[in-house]
């Protein structure tokens, strides 16, 4: 199947990027948030970043115009219709992602149409059941910016075909010209396994007065090579997000490790998301 129709369910940042990428791949996309005030945030957020992709010299007058052009930010979700392939990207919260896939299941006509999940820490197997086609439910794990990162992890869950990976695996690989990777449909997939055990004892050392925030960070640059400090990266990945991942690699291996440090908790409770909300370990405001 040659997948010309997509929609991106969530427009923030993940889900903005990705409709970005997709459009600028050649793509006609439908960016669906829950109300038309978030459908023109999404909409203002990947005009602005294709502006900048104009400014910076990476996109040209007509491609710009042609990805414009294939990008719409609707509220209603009936449009997913037509769809062949549907990308969820909302929240980590389990309910509103199995909801979702219900209505999706609902909604999207095409037999083999694919419906992937962008999520980082719930389990596809769980979202493909709340579908009465578990087999056409897939990860697709995009990274953050995800207009600029390679990587897209294809999750096979226990009930994913393998028509619907190499469909999925195929779209990120030969249409977006990402880098794909196959993974099975446990807690944290590979990167965020060994990525976020990494950050949360990068908390934890700040937590414990340790090393200052920037000490810590300029260590893991300079000294290994990482191209932002483990810090830096929480702020932009997000800190929910990484509260979120915490909570679902510590349910699923139940290792000290994997547990939210508390710092990380109380900055959640207080809405210092990171970037997102202009303050987290640092200030963005
Ligand atoms: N949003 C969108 N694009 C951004 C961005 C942002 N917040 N920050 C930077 N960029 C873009 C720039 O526009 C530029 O694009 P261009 O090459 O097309 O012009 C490109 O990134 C490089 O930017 P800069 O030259 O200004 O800055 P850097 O060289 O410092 O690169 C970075 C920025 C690409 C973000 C780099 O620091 C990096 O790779 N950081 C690590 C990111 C990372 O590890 N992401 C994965 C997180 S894990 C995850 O997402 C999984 C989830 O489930 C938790």
């Amino acid at each position: 199947m040659s997948i010309e129709r997509v929609g991106i369910v969530g427009g923030g940042q993940m889900g903005a990027g990705i409709a970005e990428v997709c459009a600028k791949a050649g793509v006609d996309v439908i960016v669906h948030e829950i109300n038309d005030e978030l459908a023109d945030a999404a909409e203002a957020r990947v005009l602005k970043s294709l502006a900048r992709a104009v400014e910076k010299g990476k996109l040209d007058g007509d491609a710009h115009g042609a990805a414009i052009s294939r990008l719409r930010f609707e509220s209603d979700l009936m449009l997913m219709a037509d769809r062949q392939l549907v990308i969820e990207a909302v929240v980590e919260d389990e309910r509103i992602k199995t909801e979702l896939f219900d209505h999706l299941d609902r909604i999207v006509k095409a037999e083999d149409a694919i419906l992937a999940s962008n999520t980082s820490s719930i389990p596809i197997t769980r979202i493909g059941r709340a579908t009465q086609r578990p087999q056409s439910v897939v990860g697709m794990h995009f990274f953050n910016p995800a207009t600029v990162m390679p990587l897209v992890e294809i999750v096979h869950s226990v009930t994913t075909s393998d028509e619907t990976a190499a469909g999925a695996a195929a779209f990120a690989g030969d249409v977006l010209g990402k880098v794909v990777v196959h993974t099975k449909d446990r807690a944290g997939f590979i990167v965020n396994m060994l990525l976020c055990p990494y950050i949360f004892e990068a908390i934890r050392m700040y937590e414990s007065g340790f090393a200052t925030k920037e000490d810590i960070d300029a260590a893991m640059v300079n000294g290994a090579g990482y191209p932002m400090g483990p810090l830096t990266l929480a702020d932009l990945i997000g800190n929910d997000v990484m509260l979120a991942v915490a909570e679902s690699l510590h349910a699923e291996y139940g290792e000290p490790q994997y547990s939210a440090p508390p710092l990380l908790k109380r900055m959640v409770e207080a809405g210092m998301l990171g970037r997102k909300t202009g303050k987290g370990f640092y200030d963005y405001t």
